[in-house]
């Protein structure tokens, strides 16, 4: 068997063989078929690139069929159950667990770079009481590019530790000011002898007492929730940092257009649309009503399908066990019997099952964050925090990868050519 495609072009009769490398053509080969010389030459039409690889990557494999989902070769079963969220971040970003002295430095470096510029706080203030904590957290990120300039150094490998570090310790500072902002409460600054997942709930929570503490299932609770969200290969936020990344730009520039992609209710901000949703349908005897709707095409049952998983999400699976976990010190949240029974439903019904339509990751974590007392707005923060690593894993690897190009896909252009412009007051003379 060769490693080749054969392609007969039918308008012309010519034959072309292209390579097959790792399951896949390159693109530009298929610029060598064409008709004539001045023809551009045949590209693929893939609108959400829903069968075209931008990148190689060592960091996440997903078997979506499978339901299969490991970072750097570890199943996200092992890790959630046995591994903290710091120690994935340093996994997903240098690609090998960490020795003991690696993650005593890392954590240390992590810990006490969760401080803000004052600056910075300013700059959150400025924002309407009522400002989304998304909208300000991508501000924010951005601005870091500012208070950093030193960051457009990509090329020292140094100076990307540096900023990757910053990073991943100020983002759980930025969102939980957002938080605090949109309450009007004063922002709390870091507690540097908390752990990272505590400090971020201390930020969020504090308030006159000197030492805040949280239940320590709760804390690891929220920490599994940053783990399963560390990474998923080329999303669409991962491939907004990508993209932009691609200009050379620096890693919060990139970063901040990832928080963005993630904004998005077909995103991130599907946990919070499932919140919304369950809130709507209220008690179980709407369900039936309800998805009759999703399936006369009225709206979609959210927190349900995914491009790549086509089986039951893995992380829908260890969130489901989280919840029990976290309602057993809040007390159970009521809308959970509705997500159970919507999920049997749905799970049985022709519809859901013929487009293989399974529970995703946000369906059970928006439960589990309104139980922890986020509010619906807070919930793609969190995913954000979580995703910070993987978001900045792929941009090393964009920076260190020779085969990448700044991004810039092709069009078919479908518009009109070659009008006459008329001047305003000709166009306009008759009217
Ligand atoms: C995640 C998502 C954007 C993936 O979209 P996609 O891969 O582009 O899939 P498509 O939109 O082409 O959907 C394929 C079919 O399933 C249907 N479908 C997909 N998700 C659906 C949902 N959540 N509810 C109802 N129908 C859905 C589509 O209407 C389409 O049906 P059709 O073939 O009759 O037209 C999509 O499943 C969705 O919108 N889910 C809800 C939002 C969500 O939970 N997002 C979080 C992802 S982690």
């Amino acid at each position: 068997m060769t490693d080749s495609l054969t392609i007969r072009d039918n308008r012309t009769g010519a034959e072309y063989e292209v390579a097959i490398t790792d399951g896949a053509i390159k693109a530009a080969d298929l610029g060598k078929i064409k008709t004539s010389d001045d023809d551009p030459g045949l590209c693929t039409y893939d609108p959400g690139f829903t069968n075209t690889a931008s990148c190689k990557s060592a960091i996440t494999y997903i078997d979506g069929d499978k339901g299969i989902l490991e970072y750097r070769g570890y199943p996200i079963e092992q890790l959630a159950e046995k591994s903290t969220f710091l120690e994935v971040a340093y996994l997903v970003v240098y690609g090998e667990l960490p020795t003991k002295e690696q993650y005593e430095s890392w954590v240390h470096e992590i810990t006490y770079h969760t401080f803000v510029h004052e600056n910075v706080k300013g700059l959150m203030q400025g924002f309407r009481y009522d400002a989304h904590p998304m909208g300000m957290l991508m501000a924010s990120v951005g601005a870091l590019s500012t208070f950093y300039p030193d960051a457009r150094n990509i090329a020292d490998a140094d100076n990307r530790h540096m900023q990757i570090v910053r990073m991943i310790a100020k983002m759980p500072t930025l969102g939980a000011w957002s938080f605090r902002h949109a309450q009007g409460k004063p922002y709390v600054y870091p507690d540097n002898e908390l752990s990272y997942t505590e400090n971020f709930l201390a930020m969020l929570f504090k308030m006159s007492e000197l030492k805040f503490s949280a239940d320590p299932r709760l804390v690891r609770a929220l920490d599994v929730l940053l783990i399963l969200h560390a990474d998923h290969e080329q999303n669409c936020s991962t491939n907004a940092v990508r993209s932009v990344g691609s200009s050379q730009v620096d890693p919060y520039s990139a970063v901040a257009a990832g928080v963005g992609a993630l904004y998005g209710p077909l995103h991130g901000g599907a946990n919070e649309a499932v919140l919304r949703m369950l809130k709507r349908i209220g008690s179980v005897e709407n369900i039936p009503a309800f998805i009759e709707g999703v399936k006369a095409g009225n709206e979609r049952l959210m927190g349900f399908g995914h491009r790549v998983y086509k089986n039951f999400d893995p992380r829908a699976k260890i969130i489901k066990k989280a919840c029990d976990d976290v309602f057993e010190v809040t007390g159970v949240n009521p809308l959970l019997q509705v997500a159970q029974e919507l999920e049997r439903i749905a799970l049985e019904d022709e519809y859901f099952v013929k487009r293989k339509l399974y529970p995703n990751v946000d369906f059970y974590s928006g439960l589990i964050y309104e139980a922890l007392q986020f509010p619906p707005e807070m919930f793609t923060v969190l995913f954000a925090i979580g995703r910070t690593p993987g978001w900045l894993a792929q941009w090393q690897e964009l920076i260190m990868d020779k085969e990448q190009k700044i991004a810039r896909p092709k069009q078919i252009y479908t518009g009109d050519r070659t009008l006459t412009f008329v001047p305003r007051e000709e166009r306009w003379a008759d009217a």
